[in-house]
């Protein structure tokens, strides 16, 4: 299985619709995140021309698109990046694939692009891709207690980070 990742362009628009659409990637996505093909288009626009600064990534396997990661900077000044907009389609589950690709994507904006710090943040009742969040070397710093109106309650938010140092060898 050769994972690989490729910054989005208008084509992988149907795909990435199917994607945020399903039933099992749509409840897991924060509210803000668009669903629709304006919105999406919107997004891969700006990723082509903002490439330091915004970027939507599409997680390829064997050629094929399997899902999509995204990231957004933060602070510009401590080169702090917000990663976001994860998700690998139903039909691609299983093995493990957003492990793959988010380390590919840690070493990409931190080595390519030079982002010191990366964070995301993660419903709480997400627990499946907590337990991802972990084994890709993300570090939990914190939960934001009921923070959001989702699914009719107030649900949490936990924190992780990840530096540069976390990716170098250890002297
Ligand atoms: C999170 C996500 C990207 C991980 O995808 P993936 O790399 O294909 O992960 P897998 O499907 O291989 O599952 C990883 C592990 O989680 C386990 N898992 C599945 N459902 C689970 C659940 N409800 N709770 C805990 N673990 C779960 C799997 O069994 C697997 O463990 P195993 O390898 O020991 O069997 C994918 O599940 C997804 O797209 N989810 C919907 C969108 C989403 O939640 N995005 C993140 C927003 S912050």
């Amino acid at each position: 299985m050769n994972v690989t990742l490729r910054r989005a362009e208008p084509r992988d628009v149907d795909f990435l619709l199917e994607l945020m659409t399903h039933e099992d990637v749509d409840p897991y996505m924060a509210v803000i995140r668009p669903r629709d093909r304006d919105g999406l288009l919107e997004e891969i626009e700006r990723s082509q021309s903002e490439p330091e600064e915004y970027g939507r990534f599409v997680i390829e396997v064997d050629g094929e698109p399997a899902g999509l990661m995204g990231f957004q900077v933060a602070n510009k000044r401590s080169r702090i990046a917000n990663l976001g907009s994860l998700a690998v389609h139903p039909s691609f589950r299983g093995k493990r694939l957003a492990d793959e690709a988010a380390r590919l994507f840690q070493r990409h904006l931190v080595f390519e692009l030079g982002y010191h710090r990366l964070q995301l943040e993660i419903y709480g009742f997400n627990e499946r891709a907590i337990k991802h969040a972990e084994r890709a070397g993300f570090i939990r710093e914190g939960v934001k207690r009921k923070a959001y109106w989702r699914h009719g309650e107030w649900v949490d938010g936990v924190l992780f980070g990840l530096v540069r140092e976390d990716l170098e060898p250890k002297p």
